[in-house]
């Protein structure tokens, strides 16, 4: 054990070491898809739910390192639209995850100077999920480090039909004229309207697809993935998926030379 924990420790040092660790080579915003848990649990002869809970450890160590590197936004896919689907007892514990994560970590929230904030649809929540929410945005909505951003109860296609009805609606009221929306108008209208568009995404989990997230703000995001369960997803792959980023050459559509 001790010694698992030294080659750990030495590989973290020597991962840190090779990271560009210029705040200009940081990307400004990771999304991830955290992905696995349920598999994790399976291969332990555990429930699905034992998953969740090592998931939500992650959580803490992702946030805690995206903190330390200086990451500005960090998006995390915690719930989907179409989460709902499973079984009840399921959506029961992952509805009850933000209050324990938020009742164990806020002191260190707050210490860290770490924004929480969410995307997605809070009036779909239950009662006591939107209140811990509620409770830690209020709590830490001045402060200035990190944002700590949790999709929760999100889906992309749903937000972008909001976007549009809200955008008609201007249309229709004369607040807007068609001839006036560009794509600075749509990202307006979108839950993400405050935040800068994610510069790298991380799916967990071998699983190489986007359910239903961020399909707007993602368009030139560089893509990373890795066959790691999202539980076993520790400091040192977040520090690869940036070195990965950091060896890509960003070209939005134009040329480099
Ligand atoms: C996908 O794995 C994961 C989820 C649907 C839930 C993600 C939630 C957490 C990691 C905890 C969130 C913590 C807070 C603080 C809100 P899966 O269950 O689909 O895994 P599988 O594909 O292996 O079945």
């Amino acid at each position: 054990m001790i010694f698992k924990k030294f080659f750990k420790k030495a590989k973290f040092e020597k991962r840190a070491s090779e990271l560009d660790s210029n705040i200009e080579e940081i990307p400004s915003h990771i999304a991830i898809i955290m992905d696995g848990n349920g598999r994790w649990a399976k291969r332990r002869a555990m429930p699905r739910i034992a998953g969740h809970q090592e998931g939500m450890k992650t959580v803490r160590r992702i946030a805690r390192v995206a903190d330390e590197l200086g990451v500005k936004v960090l998006t995390l896919y915690a719930f989907s639209t179409e989460n709902w689907k499973r079984p009840k007892t399921e959506v029961e514990y992952l509805m009850s995850l933000p209050e324990k994560f938020l009742d164990e970590f806020l002191p260190e929230i707050m210490e860290r100077n770490i924004c929480v904030q969410m995307i997605g649809e809070k009036e779909g929540l239950p009662e006591h999920t939107k209140r811990a929410i509620n409770k830690a945005m209020e709590k830490t909505k001045n402060n200035t480090g990190l944002i700590l951003n949790f999709a929760l109860n999100y889906g992309s296609r749903a937000e972008i039909v909001k976007a549009m009805k809200s955008m008609m609606k201007e249309v229709q009221e004369g607040k807007l004229t068609i001839e006036e929306i560009t794509e600075e108008t749509v990202n307006q209208y979108l839950m993400t309207s405050h935040l800068p568009e994610p510069d790298l995404l991380i799916r967990t989990s071998g699983e190489v697809r986007l359910s239903n997230f961020m399909l707007w703000q993602l368009a030139y995001t560089e893509f990373w993935f890795t066959e790691t369960l999202w539980p076993d997803f520790d400091e040192e792959d977040f520090m690869e998926a940036i070195q990965a980023y950091q060896k890509r050459n960003r070209r939005y559509g134009g040329l480099t030379d």
